[in-house]
């Protein structure tokens, strides 16, 4: 068994992390760390851990001798220390997306991982959908032939004014980054290119906020909003295809929609998540065979996966090499920084050579 620590136990860590690891035949959940002391307390009673395997420092859980592995589900300003601080230590990481805060903290961890020769996944989560495997196994046995178009929708509710959300980390640069860019549009634009193969070679970003100040957490008062409401993104890619992104957190009644539309030369494909219920991800698929209609494909057992059995998989060293590691994390932000420099110049900018970290 790989004994994992987990860091940061909140909303994913609690919805997907633990019970993944606490799923999975190879994982044992070991130690947990939180800086809030009384979210600590809790998950250490649900999960049954003990108290000297309860630490609010992260280097601590890592240092802990019981530790193997650890799995980073924190805010986006640490990311990249406690992966650091992992690699350093020799440990494999889990690491949440966005891996960093920048272009050039995200190339300085995969460069430290690298050389401690650390294992490691970044959790692009949608790469274990069923139907985005299977799209991309369509695609691959040449079923559509070239790809001309892709658009993909990425929209969520929660940032619409009659939702009133306060000023979460989310909403605060120096904590998140960017705003929907690095929370949605990474997940988009790294879906993209697993499913399709292709390549980046230019993009232009259009980025906004329309809610300028929200109500403070703390109960009075209001604070400034500095991070994108939407990032609607153009990208050309090596074979001249054209793609867009529309990315937003300002899509009325969207839980956490997204659609894929891929059209190719001989066929095209749809893949929804949440199209009618949440989490329910399906694939519609069109070419001469179905009379150029979409019709719903069943998805084949061989293409469901889950993400921490696929982190076992990986510190094992057996993986099948479809989740997102390092290099995929550390190029995402790099091509996340180039958005974001298209949008303040108003121009497209070269990504040429992004995805070869
Ligand atoms: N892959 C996905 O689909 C997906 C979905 C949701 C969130 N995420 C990512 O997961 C991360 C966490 O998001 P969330 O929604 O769970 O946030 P959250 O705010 O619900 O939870 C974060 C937790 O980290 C703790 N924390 C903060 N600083 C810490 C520190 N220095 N040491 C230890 N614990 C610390 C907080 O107290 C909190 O409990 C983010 O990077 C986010 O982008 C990814």
């Amino acid at each position: 068994m790989i004994r994992v620590g987990s860091v940061g136990l909140g909303a994913i860590s609690t919805n997907v992390h633990v019970p993944g690891i606490q799923a999975s035949k190879d994982l044992t959940l070991a130690a947990i760390c939180d800086i809030d002391a009384e979210v600590l307390a809790e998950k250490a009673e649900k999960y049954g851990i003990p108290k000297d395997h309860c630490f609010t420092d992260y280097k601590e859980l890592i240092d802990c001798p019981d530790v193997d592995a650890v799995d980073i589900s924190v805010p986006n300003n640490i990311h990249a220390e406690i992966a650091e601080y992992a690699a350093r230590a020799g440990k494999p990481y889990a690491l949440e997306k966005p891996v960093a805060m920048n272009e050039d903290e995200a190339l300085h961890l995969y460069e430290v991982t690298r050389d401690c020769g650390v294992r490691n996944m970044v959790c692009f989560s949608y790469r274990f959908k069923p139907a985005a495997r299977y799209a991309k196994a369509l695609i691959e046995s040449g079923a559509i032939g070239r790809i001309y178009h892709v658009n993909m929708q990425y929209f969520q509710a929660w940032g619409l004014p009659i939702m009133d959300t306060g000023l979460r980390w989310r909403f605060v640069k120096s904590i998140t980054g960017s705003g929907a860019l690095g929370d949605l549009a990474c997940h988009a634009m790294d879906l993209v290119t697993f499913v399709t193969g292709e390549k980046y070679t230019k993009v232009c970003g259009h980025l906004g906020t329309f809610v300028h100040e929200r109500r403070l957490l703390t109960g009075e008062g209001t604070g400034k909003v500095d991070v994108d409401d939407f990032s609607n993104i153009l990208a050309e890619t090596e074979s001249g295809a054209s793609f867009s992104f529309e990315i937003t957190r300002f899509a009325y009644t969207r839980g956490n929609y997204q659609r894929l539309e891929i059209y190719g030369e001989k066929g095209a494909i749809i893949y929804h998540l949440d199209r009618e219920e949440p989490g329910v991800n399906e694939l519609e698929y069109a070419d001469e065979s179905t009379g150029r209609k979409f019709v719903k494909m069943d998805i084949p057992e061989e293409y469901y996966g889950d993400q921490m059995q696929s982190f076992a998989d990986i510190v094992n060293g057996c993986g099948d090499g479809l989740p997102a590691t390092m290099a995929d994390g550390a190029a995402s932000q790099r091509l996340m920084d180039a958005v974001i420099r298209s949008a303040e110049l108003g121009t497209w900018v070269d990504v040429r050579g992004y995805t070869e970290v």
